[in-house]
């Protein structure tokens, strides 16, 4: 008897397997526009200085591998709040937020995920349409109902009113998934106007967002970035936050993240807090340490913390000159109208508006690689290809 013999393939990961495909791929003009990571004007993915500063530190300091606790870094876990939540927060100071150290976005989604089917029984989960694919599997892997709310109309805008409209018969008490900033796919983001409007919503469903806070400083800024977070912060009781530090600490590999709870009070806290660490033990045990303690060494130093800030700030700049870059590329080809949305967009990614189709042609006649959805990572792009590339997009879209 075989175990084995009934298990089937599945296809590989939407994303992750176009890096090994463009890995494959000799053609010397080659393109990687898929995973979001952010890549420099050499076409790699740099390590920050003030992260290898901080590396070396430690190198020299670290005394010891023991584990560190299931909520992992003390340090990591109150620095990154006040990141996200901003140094003066109240919630901070009435201790009714906490961080527990996760592997990663990734990883602060699934607990989050796991708290929620074991502590809020019943409650589905509401995700845009369209969002990162990888929240459409491990939602419903974890066990949830997983829905969707409407995000982007058939013409590839932002559709705030259906969205709205939308949220108006979500059940009573169910989760929101929003996405803080640099929406991921489509790099569309609510206006803070049109924010308010949705939490008022929210307020009257009694919904409860959880805020996937995954490119802090890549939208309009690491302050401004926070708004959305910050403001649900204040006027709502109850509040799941995840936050990643991949991108913006160039940490991709460390997997270094937390899931941030806010809670009616610090009691309450505790015992939210408690079931996350039961969780956690069952998932992962402890979290790895490396990379939250690069972050806490960055963050708890002036030097270090003003160096990273500036390099940061160089990424956003690139991206978003990247971006307005692209539109002028595509002025000659006659579509700079058709992809101004481009240049509009924020974060890493721009829903470009390509179909499946056309996806399919620029990998296959320019090896150029996007998500199959039309979303490319245009953090990937390199400002010396950008006629290639438009010229490759007037191709297809002809
Ligand atoms: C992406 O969307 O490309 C990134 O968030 C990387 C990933 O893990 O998918």
């Amino acid at each position: 008897m075989s175990h084995f013999a009934s298990v089937a393939r599945v296809p590989g990961d939407p994303i992750l397997s176009l890096m090994q495909a463009y890995l494959l791929d000799t053609h010397p003009a080659r393109l990687d526009l898929g995973v979001g990571v952010y890549k420099d004007a050499q076409g790699l993915t740099p390590i920050p200085r003030a992260v290898k500063l901080a590396e070396q530190r430690l190198v020299d300091s670290e005394l010891s591998k023991t584990y560190i606790g299931g909520h992992g870094d003390a340090l990591f876990a109150e620095r990154l709040s006040q990141l996200v939540l901003g140094a003066d927060s109240p919630l901070l100071a009435e201790r009714r937020a906490g961080a527990t150290q996760t592997p990663g976005g990734t990883g602060a989604l699934r607990l989050a995920a796991d708290f929620i089917r074991h502590c809020l029984p019943g409650r589905g989960i509401w995700l845009s349409d369209p969002t990162w694919p990888i929240h459409e599997t491990l939602f419903a892997e974890a066990g949830l109902v997983v829905g969707h709310y409407p995000y982007v109309d058939s013409n590839n805008r932002l559709d705030v009113e259906a969205m709205i409209g939308a949220f108006t018969h979500l059940p009573k008490g169910d989760v929101v998934l929003l996405h803080a900033c640099c929406h991921n796919p489509t790099g569309f983001d609510l206006t803070q106007q049109d924010f308010e409007r949705v939490l008022e919503v929210v307020k009257a469903r009694e919904l409860l967002p959880l805020i996937d806070f995954a490119y802090q400083g890549f939208g309009d800024g690491l302050e401004q970035d926070a708004w959305a977070v910050r403001l649900c912060a204040a006027e709502l009781p109850e509040l799941l936050i995840t936050s990643s530090c991949s991108k913006n600490f160039g940490l991709y590999r460390e997997r270094t993240g937390a899931l941030i709870v806010c809670a009616a009070d610090a009691e309450k806290l505790v015992d939210i807090r408690s079931q996350l660490a039961f969780i956690a033990r069952n998932l992962w045990s402890t979290p790895p340490a490396h990379g939250a303690a690069v972050v806490a060494s960055i963050l708890g130093d002036d030097e270090l913390k003003c160096l990273w800030q500036e390099e940061l700030e160089d990424m956003r700049l690139r991206v978003a000159s990247l971006r307005r870059g692209l539109v002028e590329a595509l002025a000659p080809h006659g579509l700079s109208q058709r992809f101004a949305h481009i240049a509009e967009q924020r974060g890493m990614f721009s829903y470009t508006g390509l179909s499946p189709l056309q996806v399919l042609r620029l990998r296959e006649a320019f090896s150029i690689y996007l998500v199959g959805s039309g979303r490319a990572n245009v953090a990937g792009l390199d400002a010396n290809r950008l006629e290639y590339l438009a010229a490759a997009i007037a191709q297809v879209c002809n």
